[in-house]
């Protein structure tokens, strides 16, 4: 019965996600294709050495689109190698590395290859650069669907493909001879037919050639299929009916100058990474700050002194261990690492594979690493020079608010922990929005938001979604961002943002933690959180509405002018919201001389009926019977209102 509403939740959460991110199908082609873990043949470690040798690859990687290092001097030695396909732009191919070098070590302390659309990346404990074909372990993916015939019948699609894959390997052979690089990389196509060739530029031109012809005739075995790949030890080749690659000017736009001024146009990080293998690649001692993450970063960082390198946390998070995953958010995955010094953190790792989120990354070290509060989760560092972006925080013990009331270790939170969170959540919040000295919107406050210490003291954390906003009183966003059930009805409407959307988001967070009910399910047959509380207080029996689990042990009095609060914040039009400082003031004020206000207004949409206001495109629907027409007032007195 809960999970309904609960997954329709997460898919519009997805959409909301994707809009505000902006979809990403032109990115880097980071599609897993094959991660191959093979047995080692000698014993002992080669976790230790993963990371450096990863991080010499990584220069290479940017400045020219592949990359070898190896260290021979440890037992087992360690080679690695990583190469993007020839038509990648220096972006795309930064992006795939990225995403490559922090997947294939799954299969740490084995070695590993791992094939994606753009690029591949191996680390083995022998010299493995001058393999061609490996008999055991290359293997060739066929796509399920055949071809559709259009007329020509499946045999004109087999020619055409033989015809490309005659010509990529032609030109793979043929690029070394014109630019004298060790570009061995083809693309073509004909008719409906295209095809990709990629030898590693570790091999010799007779190898590649040795590689391809094996390739090819492997990947014929596919036919009639729309598609194939074939995945051999020194090579890639791939066809499709659909045309898969981009325009092959990618090659040039990695020569340095070139790569240099367009990343700088395209995004901040990547053109940060390239610029700093330009100049490492021009200067040794240059190359050797680059190592040591010298680069250049907002001031605001850089005067924080907030750096972590990529390898003490990922050895921190034992590479990334699930064992040690705390918690996935919008905005990436957060793990538990413990330092050298034995200090305990929590990671929070951004996977830069879309543009935004270099820029998401940036707004959130620049916004957060200068606030403090107590109800703040703090920002300890952050770590850029790395294959992928990460935060440090500051290692919240006690889990987040939504395990303690909903989760299935629930623990029993007393009349004075509740208050105390509320209170304390507040007090963050209202930090947040000027306190500081600048205004932030969190736009995303929600139980799972909330975390609490060891003393259960709340601390308001991720604010990946958070902006500052300077001096418009309200604006438009360009996406909605937020968690459906807690999103204030003209955010989610009309995308309008102020801190009065954080007010409500708050509002509804103090219900579901003086009831103990999660507003996002709904049982059916029965009403939603914010219905039931209102009804109760239209009767004037709002204290009925407190956690059963409480067994009565609460004050009363207290306890109705708290969920009285809650019904203030989450009231349908921002403007009879009040602010979290006046919040603030009502809940340290509680039962004394300044009664709490009767909420006028009930909160406007429920969960469900939010929903379905939702997906039909923002218009009034009058299709829900119970709300339909509640829906329809409130957005008239909202209209009138905003
Ligand atoms: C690796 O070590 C284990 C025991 O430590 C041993 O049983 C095994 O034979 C060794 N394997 C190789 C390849 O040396
Ligand atoms: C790879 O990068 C290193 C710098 O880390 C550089 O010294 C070396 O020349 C590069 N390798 C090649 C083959 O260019
Ligand atoms: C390591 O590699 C270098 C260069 O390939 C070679 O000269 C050296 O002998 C190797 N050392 C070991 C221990 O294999
Ligand atoms: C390259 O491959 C050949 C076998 O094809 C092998 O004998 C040789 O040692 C390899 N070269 C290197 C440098 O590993
Ligand atoms: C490709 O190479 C493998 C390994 O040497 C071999 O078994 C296979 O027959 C070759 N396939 C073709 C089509 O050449
Ligand atoms: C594709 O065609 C082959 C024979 O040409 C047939 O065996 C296979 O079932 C077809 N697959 C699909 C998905 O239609
Ligand atoms: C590549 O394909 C074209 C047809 O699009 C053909 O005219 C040309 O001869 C082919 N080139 C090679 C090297 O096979
Ligand atoms: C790189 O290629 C992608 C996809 O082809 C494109 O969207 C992007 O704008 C390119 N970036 C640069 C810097 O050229």
């Amino acid at each position: 019965m809960e999970e309904a509403p609960g997954s329709v939740r997460s898919v519009l959460m997805i959409v909301a996600l994707s809009v505000h991110l902006g979809l990403c199908r032109g990115d880097p082609r980071i599609t897993e294709v094959r991660l191959l873990c093979t047995e080692p043949r000698v014993n002992g470690s080669i976790v230790p050495d993963f990371a450096e040798v990863m991080r010499e690859i990584s220069v290479n990687v940017t400045s020219r689109g592949w990359g070898k290092s190896y260290l021979n001097s440890t037992v087992p030695p360690l080679y690695g190698l990583a190469q993007c396909h020839g038509d990648l732009n220096a972006t795309d191919c930064l992006l795939c590395y990225a995403a490559s070098r922090t997947r294939v070590p799954r299969c740490l302390p084995r070695p590993g290859r791992l094939y994606l659309d753009g690029c591949f990346i191996r680390y083995d404990e022998y010299e493995f650069y001058n393999e061609t074909v490996d008999p055991v372990n290359d293997m060739v993916n066929c796509a399920d669907a055949n071809v559709t015939d259009q007329g020509g019948g499946g045999s004109m699609f087999a020619n055409r493909v033989e015809m490309v894959l005659r010509n990529v390997t032609g030109k793979a052979l043929a690029v070394r001879d014109r630019v004298g690089e060790e570009d061995m990389f083809g693309v073509d196509g004909i008719e409906g037919a295209y095809a990709l060739a990629q030898c590693w530029s570790t091999l010799s031109l007779e190898q590649c050639k040795t590689c391809l012809r094996n390739a090819s005739s492997l990947v014929k075995s596919c036919l009639p299929r729309a598609e194939g790949r074939a995945m051999n030890a020194g090579c890639f080749v791939r066809y499709s009916n659909q045309k898969f690659y981009s325009i092959p000017n990618g090659r040039g736009s990695l020569k340095l100058g070139t790569a240099i001024a367009v990343s700088l146009a395209a995004i901040a990080v990547a053109s940060l990474l390239v610029v700093a293998a330009f100049l490492g690649y021009r200067t040794y001692s240059r190359a050797k700050q680059l190592r040591k993450g010298l680069l250049r970063l907002p001031t605001t960082v850089t005067k924080s002194n907030l750096y972590f390198k990529y390898e003490t946390l990922e050895k921190a998070t034992n590479f990334f261990d699930e064992k040690r995953k705390l918690g996935q958010g919008g905005a990436g995955s957060v793990y538990k690492g413990t330092l050298m010094n034995g200090k305990v953190v929590a990671v929070k790792r951004l996977v830069f594979n879309t543009r935004q989120w270099v820029d998401d990354f940036f707004n959130e070290v620049d916004l957060i690493s200068g606030i403090q509060h107590k109800n703040l989760v703090s920002l300890l560092g952050c770590s850029i020079e790395g294959p992928e972006s990460l935060l440090v925080y500051e290692y919240v013990p006690n889990g987040s608010l939504d395990q303690a009331l909903f989760g299935e270790a629930k623990r029993k939170l007393t009349w004075e922990e509740r208050i105390g969170i509320i209170t304390g959540t507040a007090e963050g919040i209202a930090y947040l929005h000027g306190d500081c000295g600048i205004r932030i919107i969190h736009r995303d406050i929600k139980a799972s938001n909330i975390l609490l210490d060891k003393d259960l003291m709340a601390k308001v954390a991720d604010f990946g979604l958070a902006r500052c906003v300077a001096q418009d009183k309200s604006h438009l966003t360009t996406g909605i961002a937020g968690t459906l059930g807690y999103m204030a009805p003209e955010y989610l409407v009309r995308g309008q943002l102020t801190e009065k959307a954080d007010v409500y988001a708050f509002g509804v967070l103090v219900l579901e933690i003086m009831s103990g009910r999660n507003s996002s399910v709904v049982a059916h047959g029965s009403f939603s959180l914010l219905q039931s509380v209102w009804m109760h207080h239209q009767s004037d029996d709002l204290i009925s509405c407190v956690d059963p689990a409480l067994w009565g042990e609460f004050p009363a009095v207290e306890a109705a002018n708290v969920l009285r609060i809650g019904l203030l914040c989450a009231q349908a039009s921002p403007k009879l919201r009040p602010s979290m400082s006046q919040v603030v003031r009502m809940l340290q004020d509680n039962g004394g001389e300044h009664p709490v206000p009767s909420p006028g207004q009930p909160p406007f949409l429920s969960p469900g009926c939010t929903q379905s206001f939702y997906e039909t495109g923002m218009s009034s629907n009058t299709s829900n019977h119970t709300w339909g027409s509640q829906l329809q007032a409130s957005g008239a007195s909202s209209n009138g209102s905003l």
